[in-house]
């Protein structure tokens, strides 16, 4: 299972339940890796996607409190229940897209994080783990920056050298 996130300086990854950046090339990466596969989230990262709707050609399964029912993606009340579904998927290609809660939660199961780090510092009021500050991530791979939006954006490959089974 991998994460993919972007990230600013301080890995600030929201605001107000909203992204903190517009990255076209960023989404184009996004929608390119993750179509055709599995998507894993919290609820309120459901809820920040437009029209608070799924995304389109992928799986979508959703963390979410009890009471929330939706007929238009997979709804799991529970770590249980999601590890329980996530036994029917290939986990090579399912993704951890969010939110900070959600992210945090997940992190351990992932063997590998997509980071895009952006060369900028906003105001965040949620943010990702410190993937340089956790003994068993490792920064293996980092392509040159490329401007995306006036923004400077750099794709980062960490690994998990002791992922946790689900
Ligand atoms: N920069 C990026 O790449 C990126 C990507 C995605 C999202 N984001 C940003 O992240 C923010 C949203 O993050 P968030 O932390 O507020 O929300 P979140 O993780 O998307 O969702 C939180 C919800 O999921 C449930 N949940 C999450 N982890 C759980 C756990 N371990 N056990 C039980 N329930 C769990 C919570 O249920 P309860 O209410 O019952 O606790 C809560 O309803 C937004 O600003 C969004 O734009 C950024």
């Amino acid at each position: 299972m991998k994460v993919i996130v972007a990230v600013d300086r301080y890995w600030g990854i929201g605001a107000k339940n909203d992204l903190l950046f517009k990255l076209p090339m960023d989404l184009l990466r996004f929608r390119a890796l993750t179509s055709g596969h599995t998507i894993l989230m919290g609820y309120n990262t459901l809820l920040s996607f437009p029209g608070s709707k799924p995304l389109k050609n992928r799986k979508n399964i959703v963390l979410a409190p009890e009471g929330v029912e939706r007929d238009d993606c997979v709804i799991v009340h529970s770590m249980e229940a999601l590890k329980e579904v996530l036994k029917g998927e290939n986990l090579e290609q399912a993704f951890v897209v969010g939110g900070a809660m959600f992210y945090h939660t997940m992190l351990p199961y992932c063997s590998e994080a997509l980071i895009t780090k952006v060369d900028a510092v906003k105001q965040a009021d949620v943010r990702f783990d410190n993937l340089d500050e956790l003994d068993n991530w490792e920064l293996v791979e980092k392509a040159d920056p490329i401007d995306d939006n006036g923004y400077r954006i750099q794709f980062c490959t960490y690994i998990n050298h002791d992922p946790k089974p689900l």
